[in-house]
């Protein structure tokens, strides 16, 4: 018997990863085990879940629907900074542990818990994610991360242990991915993807259908937002969760959103992942079309050269961090005015913006058009160019006096003396 504890919240999914964290937890160190599973959109595995939580030894499951919270306090912040991992990835899976963490935290403070607990391995993000977590909202909870500390190693390994204990299994023989699906994504690793040369094969993708099966005929929509965040969909007025479900339907019908790469997690592993992120790579696609009309030059380069920082913060698990906060801050002020609506032509796996509007447009067209226009005076060009290439003229002399770079010899200005 380990350290003696009374009582471990568990973050608990149901699958066979965690199922086995019960029972082990209750013999090593005698303890009561809760359960919690975040219901954020992975309808079909919550189906039974208390009852199978109970069966396998828990005196008590929280399931808890936390798709709104997940939609507007972690989502939607992440959409306005316009934070992308690695260019591609759009951080379903990272978003959702500091959510999950500080929820299991909240039930361990009013449960009277001594300890948390996670089933993720040591090689991977999302235990740093949930600890990272856990210390930020209260560092004096022990944390038990099983799979770091138990010999189990396979998936064999870990069916045996469960039969042993009767653990009620719905899991088939062999698991062929390891996947986590919420209502922004799901992740698809390891297994054949394994080789980064192998194509992802047939039937991989659940929550959408592939470009090659989407419609031959294009369908155009609209999202509508204010203030950075999308309110309407085809003019339709929708509460977050009903858009969030409708872009998803939208982006999953024309197979847009795949994303095959190879990420540098965290810990230093590189590794391959398969993700589905139909209506959320709809979402970002719009919300950059109305930045781009109501944003100034110099704010949208510094809003885009923070994104990637931003994106960093959150696949590191530094939600709760200072930073994170404080580019919040930065990025609501930007969006105030981020109102509008953009217009996306779906079409086998892309999402082609072809149209944006806003109130708060700062593009004139009668400053733009190559038409006529009596606004801008095309002479003024002339001196800013003078001015603004200048010092690149002052090197190109030199070089012609054969100084050539770093040399000191003033060259002869009258050659190049204005007429
Ligand atoms: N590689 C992705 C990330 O680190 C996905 C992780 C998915 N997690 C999982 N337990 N299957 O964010």
């Amino acid at each position: 018997m380990k350290k003696r504890i009374k009582k471990v919240v568990l973050a608990y999914s149901g699958g066979l990863d965690t199922s086995i964290i019960i029972p082990w937890l209750k013999e090593n160190y005698g303890c009561e085990v809760i359960t919690v599973t975040a219901h954020l959109g992975q309808d079909d595995e919550l189906e039974g879940l208390e009852k199978k939580a109970m069966d396998t030894g828990a005196s008590k499951a929280y399931i808890e629907d936390l798709r709104l919270p997940f939609i507007e306090q972690y989502i939607f912040p992440m959409l306005k900074a316009g934070a992308v991992y690695e260019g591609r990835y759009l951080l379903g899976s990272a978003l959702s542990r500091p959510l999950i963490a500080k929820r299991m935290i909240e039930i361990a403070e009013k449960e009277g818990a001594d300890a948390v607990s996670h089933g993720c391995t040591g090689k991977g993000n999302d235990q740093v994610r949930f600890e990272l977590t856990f210390k930020a909202m209260n560092p004096k909870l022990i944390v038990i991360a099983p799979w770091r500390i138990w010999n189990i190693r396979s998936r064999e390994e870990a069916i045996a242990y469960a039969e042993a204990r009767h653990v009620p299994l719905t899991v088939t023989k062999e698991k062929i991915f390891s996947n986590d699906t919420n209502i922004w994504h799901r992740s698809s690793e390891g297994g054949v993807l394994e080789n980064p040369w192998s194509e992802p094969p047939k039937g991989i993708y659940q929550i959408m259908s592939s470009p090659e099966s989407a419609p031959d005929d294009p369908e155009i929509i609209t999202i509508d937002f204010e203030a950075g965040i999308p309110v309407a969909v085809n003019g339709s007025r929708m509460n977050p969760l009903a858009l969030m479900l409708k872009v998803n339907e939208l982006g999953a019908r024309h197979g847009i959103g795949l994303v095959d790469m190879v990420e540098n997690r965290l810990v230093g592993i590189k590794s391959r992942g398969v993700y589905e992120t139909p209506g959320g790579t709809l979402l970002y696609i719009a919300h950059r079309e109305i930045e781009s009309l109501v944003l100034d030059a110099r704010t949208y380069h510094y809003k885009e050269s923070i994104a990637p920082l931003y994106a960093e913060l959150v696949y590191n698990g530094l939600w709760f961090s200072q930073l994170r906060d404080a580019l919040d801050g930065f990025v609501e002020k930007t969006q105030s005015r981020v109102t509008g609506t953009a217009k996306l032509k779906l079409y086998k796996g892309n999402a082609i913006p072809v149209g944006r509007k806003s109130p708060y447009s700062l593009y004139r067209e009668d400053f733009a058009t190559f038409g006529k226009d009596d606004v801008y005076d095309q002479k003024d060009a002339e001196g800013f160019i003078n001015c603004f290439g200048l010092p690149l003229k002052v090197r190109a002399m030199l070089k012609l006096n054969g100084t050539g770079e770093g040399g000191y010899e003033q060259p002869d200005y009258s050659k190049f003396k204005r007429d």
